[in-house]
């Protein structure tokens, strides 16, 4: 894939018609594309996927659902927080999927809350799920609170919410700035280290 563009899919755990989730996540793409990547916006509402069933695990679109995330180089998780975590839809598709679609990927995370400030737990629990698929989780992750004020009717963040709005544009290009990171081989901030002798 050296040379080509990177892949970067974004995953929406919002199934609700006008989900601010993905009208997050479509900001974090629209910067990967900026950023010179080819994107992709897997919205679960589109999917045919059953409450997962570890015996029944090519339901529905799972096959399309792992095909689209097995491409990406970069997976960009987008939840709304529900009770203080992410989403189930959400769940779903990551169980549907696995290590043949995560491992070794970089990943980026985003919350959406209708609360001003509720989606640390969220972010954390979903930055532990990737973890767990030995995914390379982005350091940078974007909280959006109070999500009903943020964005305008065209989609566009609110003049005042400006420092989100950057957030979510670093999210999108640090997906593919980090998107061939070699995890535990190869670091693109190469660091000197010098001893005591
Ligand atoms: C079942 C459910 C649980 C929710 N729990 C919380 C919560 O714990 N904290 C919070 O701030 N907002 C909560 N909300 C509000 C959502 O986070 C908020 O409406 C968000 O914008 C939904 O994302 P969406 O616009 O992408 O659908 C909840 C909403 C639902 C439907």
């Amino acid at each position: 894939m050296t040379g080509s563009k990177p892949h970067v899919v974004a995953l929406c755990g919002s199934l609700r018609s006008g989900s601010h989730t993905r009208t997050a996540l479509q900001h974090v793409l629209d910067a990967a594309t900026a950023a010179g990547a080819t994107t992709d916006l897997v919205d679960l509402h589109t999917l045919d996927l059953s409450v997962f069933d570890a015996g029944s695990q090519d339901a529905g679109d799972a096959a399309e659902l792992r095909r689209r995330v097995g491409a990406a180089e970069a997976i960009a998780l987008g939840t709304p927080v529900y009770h203080g975590s992410y989403s189930s839809p959400l769940k779903t598709a990551i169980d549907y999927c696995g290590f043949d679609e995560f491992e070794g990927k970089t990943v980026g995370l985003l919350a959406v809350s209708g609360g001003a400030s509720s989606y640390p737990g969220a972010l954390s629990h979903l930055r532990m799920v990737a973890q767990s698929l030995h995914a390379w989780v982005l350091p940078h992750q974007v909280g959006i609170g109070a999500a009903g004020e943020v964005f305008d009717e065209t989609g566009e963040f609110h003049d005042e919410y400006a420092d989100i709005a950057r957030r979510t544009t670093t999210l999108g290009r640090e997906a593919v700035s980090y998107a061939r990171i070699v995890p535990g081989e190869t670091s693109t901030r190469p660091v000197t280290v010098s001893g005591n002798d």
